[in-house]
């Protein structure tokens, strides 16, 4: 076996995976994960609430199942089982999956890969009950009803001041139209995910690959009638986790599809997050990049952390020089991610990980908090960043 690596290595080269040494202190932040997650869980008993943040003073913050966020605490706990094998975190894991089983029906929001994919996807990968491949279709199904053909794209938010708004976060939720044929033989989720992809990928971009967050149509002609933020500081900058979601959700979308155009974009829109990066003091973007110097102090550690876990899947698919790059970037933000600032310690009484995460600036809520999506996308990337060369990177 060690003669067949030498002879690999001399052909080839290093493999990339060999470049990311074990720098990050993977170790330590799953201990304080369990330790947390575990206060969390003695005190707080009720299963139909969902950890989503914390107030100053240490009180949790919770969402009801029908809140686009109320997935990634189950997800968070599935992270954990796997991480350690200790059976309780499994049963909690499933204790937080199993009430969200009815959000499978919503054709109200299009979080549906937020809220169902996330939490039952590594719930059947685990368990392989028919009735959490259930719960995917029919998620999937719900999803599909918010799809326009005149538009050719699936609706966002039903409320608001637009016509047919189309979110970039919107992206990460086709995860689970792409789910939905892979466990079936009908490819008509598949479909609907590529036309909204092509139709983003006529508007989302600007020139220089920063995102628009908001597209809104005319639901009637399909005609692109603004490019907007809502999110972000101002319609003609970029919010840090909408390009972030960007880079992961085509990324992904490269994944089911092969597409080299998902691929290329992915890539220019990962090189523009990176090129910004690199003008801030630290690793963690401000929640917007063209935030003026009074607001881009605030930090979004939620972008920092969705952003390693879609370069360490991007490495996968780019030439070594690239990959090499990506890795890098990827095993970087880690460990900045692992130190102070932005990681909590056993005397900070926090339930979460991470610190320093930013919900919604433009309107001035969650400014400064900790969010369960990044401390889930955090767990994601450490998954990713300890499995790169083996077949369970994708749990
Ligand atoms: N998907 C909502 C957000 O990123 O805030």
């Amino acid at each position: 076996m060690l003669i067949i690596c030498w002879i690999r290595i001399i052909l080839l080269g290093w493999p990339t995976w060999v470049a990311a040494a074990d720098s990050v202190p993977l170790a330590h932040v799953i201990q304080l994960a369990t330790a947390q997650t575990q206060a969390y869980l003695t005190q707080h008993t009720d299963s139909m609430r969902f950890l989503h943040s914390q107030h100053a003073d240490g009180n949790p913050i919770e969402v009801w199942p029908g809140d686009w966020t109320s997935g990634f605490f189950a997800g968070k706990l599935w992270y954990l089982y796997v991480f350690t094998h200790e059976t309780h975190w499994r049963a909690a894991a499933l204790r937080f999956t199993l009430p969200l089983a009815t959000n499978d029906t919503l054709t109200t929001t299009h979080d549906l890969g937020f809220m169902v994919d996330i939490p039952f996807a590594r719930a059947y990968t685990i368990t392989h009950d028919q009735a959490f491949r259930e719960v995917l279709l029919q998620a999937a199904r719900s999803l599909m009803r918010r799809y326009n053909p005149r538009v050719g794209q699936i609706r966002s938010w039903d409320g608001g001041p637009w016509h047919y708004p189309v979110i970039v976060d919107n992206l990460m939720n086709l995860e689970l139209l792409f789910r939905a044929t892979a466990l079936t033989v009908d490819s008509s989720f598949y479909r609907i995910a590529v036309a909204h992809i092509d139709h983003d990928l006529r508007y989302r971009f600007r020139p220089d690959y920063s995102t628009y967050h908001v597209l809104d149509y005319d639901p009637q002609t399909g005609q692109l009638l603004a490019r907007k933020t809502w999110q972000g500081y101002a319609d003609s900058s970029c919010w840090s986790r909408g390009q972030a979601w960007a880079v992961y959700g085509l990324t992904m979308a490269y994944r089911y599809t092969r597409n080299p155009r998902y691929l290329h974009v992915a890539q220019h829109a990962a090189d523009y997050f990176l090129q910004q990066l690199a003008k801030a003091h630290d690793l963690i973007p401000p929640w917007d990049f063209q935030a003026p110097d009074s607001l881009s102090q605030l930090k979004d550690v939620s972008a920092a952390a969705i952003l390693a876990s879609a370069l360490l899947e991007l490495q996968r698919y780019v030439p070594k020089r690239k990959a090499i790059h990506y890795l890098h970037e990827a095993q970087a933000i880690l460990q900045t991610l692992s130190t102070p600032p932005y990681l909590t310690s056993s005397i900070t009484h926090s339930y979460f990980l991470l610190q320093h995460a930013t919900g919604d600036a433009h309107h001035q809520r969650e400014m400064d908090v900790p969010l369960i999506y990044a401390d889930y996308y955090f767990l994601q990337a450490l998954w990713r960043y300890s499995h790169l060369a083996e077949t369970d990177f994708w749990f």
